[in-house]
Parts: structure tokens; sequence; C-alpha cells
């Protein structure tokens, strides 16, 4: 482990990022925080309206800030990121950088079997085309790959597998 002792979880948009950390709090010493979170409770709005009347460009300078904080200030954390701020040129500083990992149609499929599915859908607006989210995916996912230093295929598996999974190969990668 760095000496950091974070863990940052990286991956496309709704691949269980939120949801593998709230396992993993329930079973390990970490105590978790989520980017997007702490974007909408700096602004005291949703990411969704950030877009809507500031763009893209904004939102990507508020996850700048709290790269830098969480580079600065935070330890010993399990960090669930946005699904775009794997871009950050500090984010190997942060801590060990896990991805988790599945197809396009897998991750939709997700999503769209959720009780939740048309608001998981609504609050994300990259998802909105999904012809442009596969783009975006496909342009994405080597880069994923390349930073990520563990790999997590969370395709059909439950929170719970893949939380099991998680804690065996950080414990692992030492
Ligand atoms: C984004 C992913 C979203 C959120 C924002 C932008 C992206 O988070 O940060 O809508 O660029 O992939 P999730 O990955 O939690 O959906």
């Amino acid at each position: 482990m760095s000496s950091r002792k974070n863990v940052i979880l990286i991956g496309f948009m709704g691949v269980g990022k939120g949801s593998l950390a709230r396992e993993v709090l329930k079973n390990s010493k970490y105590m978790t925080i989520d980017t997007d979170d702490l974007i909408e409770s700096m602004e005291n709005r949703k990411i969704k309206n950030i877009f809507e009347l500031e763009g893209e460009e904004y939102f990507r300078r508020l996850e700048k800030n709290v790269a830098k904080w969480l580079e600065e200030s935070v330890q010993n954390t399990l960090i669930s990121t946005g699904g775009g701020f794997y871009k950050q040129k500090n984010l190997k500083k942060i801590g060990i950088v896990v991805l988790l990992d599945s197809p396009f149609d897998a991750i939709i499929k997700r999503i769209k079997e959720h009780p939740n599915a048309a608001k998981k859908l609504k609050k994300r607006p990259l998802l909105a085309d999904l012809k442009q989210a596969k783009e975006l995916y496909d342009q994405r996912r080597p880069e994923y790959l390349k930073l990520a230093d563990i790999v997590i295929d969370v395709t059909d598996k439950s929170a719970e597998e893949c939380a099991k999974e998680f804690l065996k190969k950080v414990k692992k990668h030492g």
C-alpha cells in the first residue's frame, strides 16, 4: 500500500463505484468519501445542475480542486470518484488506483435493472445520449487500464463479491 494509504476507485459511470465503497465500508477499517458528493456539497447543488448552468469545464475545475485537497489532506480513506476524475494529473499521488471494469453494455444493463433506473440515468448528463456515451467509454477504457494498479472485473458480480475481491487484492498489493 502507498504511504498515503488511500485507495481511489475509478471507472465508467454506473459501474458501481459507490456501491462497492459502501459494501467495503461494512467489513473493513475504511472510511469513504465520494468526489461527486464533495462537489455537490461545496456547490450546494446537483451535478446535473452544475453541468447545465456552468458547463463541463467548470465541473472539471471543481474536480481539480478536490484532487488537490485529497492529495494534500486525506489519508486512510477509500475514495470513490466520478467517471471523469481519473484525468486529474495527481491521481496516482492520491493513493492506489483501483479500476472497476465492465463492458459498456453490461454497465447500461446494470443501470437499467436498478429500481431507481430513471433517476440514475437522469442524474448523469453524459449518459443522456447512449451512442455518445459508448464513444466516451471506448476512448476512456484504455486510459483507465493504463492508470490502474488493480483491476476488478465487476460484470455479473454482486457488490458483496466485488468487495471481497477488492479487499483481497488491495491486501496483496501491500
Ligand atoms: C462523469 C461521471 C459522473 C459525474 C459527472 C461526470 C463522467 O459520476 O462525475 O456526471 O465524466 O464520467 P459517476 O461516474 O458516479 O456517474
